[in-house]
């Protein structure tokens, strides 16, 4: 059987760094993957988690607990992320109440440790496919790993729905919608639809829908009754502010919605704190108001069996760096400035590229985040590639800030140069 395995296709984001590091060409350019780097091409640690790292190593004694952290993770990690996400990330202007710290109060989520925003999807895919549903919805241009996750963990059937059209560079919000009532709504199937929304800066083009319109979109997956998973990858990424950043989980836990078979929350800060290999998030799973608590206790127990088969328990010195930093408020308060630097030097090169190449809609009101869909053809890409060593991934999202003051002039006179053909 061995010998009959096919070749797997290389990774579409991860795999082209490898391609990447491979090419000779002095002036390679490397806008694929989503990781910040500063202005001279470097993947800097903040200022906030460099001091939370000293501050380890100093007092507590870097990495001398290696022991085993719970299959859950650690305990302070958990209250002080919950904290963070439901309780200061919920109480906003845009809100009457804060919901989430009822649901603080009342112990309604289910919450791990998992290994970033990839594990936390991971897990929610295993637990969805073994007991709710094996059906999702991810929007037509997506992550390309959030297919690779659900369809690797036991998902059978994977829809699109019409999310942006490459056309207009538009989004389609009300095609998007009236696709779910028309195809989930005539499903008479007891299984639920699940549904991945991109809670800020859509991953890969850098649309995210106005609040009137995620109004319109809760409302219609709550009429569907379908199971929303947020993948919240990218918070303060949008704004600048990371509490503000939340409103799609803030609209989601308004209490006028039951989500009856739970509302899943898979959060990083792989970006937000630049943790990216130290594989840093959460999963967290709201239990509906009126379940009795055994409901919860079971949620509990099989996240747990369902993380002891596949990794045991996260790693630890990453999640105490994070769990620092959300509980220190000095600390807390530079990484707010830190984040705020960091979009900061995204808004500067798409204020570049736009000015350099009157790229316009660089610059659009809803364009948030760490990447522009710049809408070359594939072929385009690939000749950007072959024959420039400038490196997007195959749908034509360009990683902003890959771009910096020493490779902006070849990016931007290739650009013009291949506009033009
Ligand atoms: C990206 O989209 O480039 C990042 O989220 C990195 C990854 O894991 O794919």
């Amino acid at each position: 059987l061995l010998n009959q395995i096919e070749l797997a296709p290389p990774d579409k984001i991860l795999g082209l760094t490898e391609t990447f590091n491979n090419d000779q060409n002095p002036n390679k350019v490397n806008l694929t993957v989503g990781i910040y780097k500063d202005n001279f091409g470097k993947v800097t640690t903040f200022p906030s988690i460099s001091k939370a790292q000293k501050l380890i190593d100093r007092e507590l004694g870097l990495n001398k607990n290696l022991s085993y952290l719970p299959i859950k993770g650690g305990k302070d990690y958990a209250e002080n992320v919950k904290n963070f996400l439901y309780d200061e990330s919920c109480s906003s202007s845009d809100t009457t109440k804060n919901y989430g710290k009822d649901l603080l109060d009342n112990n309604r989520i289910s919450f791990a440790q998992t290994l970033s925003g990839t594990g936390a999807l991971a897990i929610s895919a295993k637990f969805l496919s073994l007991f709710i549903s094996k059906k999702v919805w991810i929007p037509n241009f997506s992550w390309a790993n959030h297919m690779n996750i659900f369809n690797k963990n036991g998902f059978k059937s994977i829809y699109n729905y019409s999310y942006y059209d490459l056309k207009s560079g538009q989004l389609t919000v009300d095609k998007w919608l009236s696709d779910l009532r028309e195809r989930v709504g005539q499903d008479k199937s007891d299984e639920p639809h699940c549904i991945i929304l991109h809670a800020c800066c859509h991953n890969p083009t850098g649309l995210d829908p106005t609040k009137d319109d995620w109004d319109k979109i809760i409302n219609t997956i709550n009429e569907l009754r379908m199971v929303p998973v947020i993948d919240m990858a990218y918070q303060g990424l949008e704004s600048g502010d990371l509490l503000k950043d939340a409103y799609v989980l803030r609209k989601c836990i308004d209490p006028k919605y039951v989500w009856d078979n739970g509302l899943f929350l898979c959060q990083s800060f792989a970006k937000n704190m630049g943790l990216y290999g130290e594989r840093v998030g959460s999963l967290s799973i709201v239990s509906p108001a009126h379940s009795p608590s055994t409901v919860k206790l079971a949620v509990d127990s099989q996240l747990k069996r369902i993380i002891r088969s596949i990794y045991s328990s996260p790693p630890g010195y990453g999640s105490r760096v994070a769990n620092l930093v959300l509980s220190d408020p000095a600390l807390k308060s530079q990484w707010f400035k830190d984040v705020h630097g960091m979009v900061n030097r995204l808004q500067s090169i798409r204020d570049k590229l736009s000015y350099n190449l009157e790229w316009d809609t660089v610059n659009d009101e809803q364009q948030h985040g760490m990447f522009y869909f710049t809408r070359f053809s594939l072929p385009v890409v690939q000749e950007l590639r072959d024959k420039y060593s400038i490196y997007l991934t195959d749908d034509g999202r360009l990683s902003l800030s890959g771009v910096n003051d020493s490779d902006i002039e070849y990016v931007c006179d290739t650009f013009r140069k291949i506009e033009q053909l």
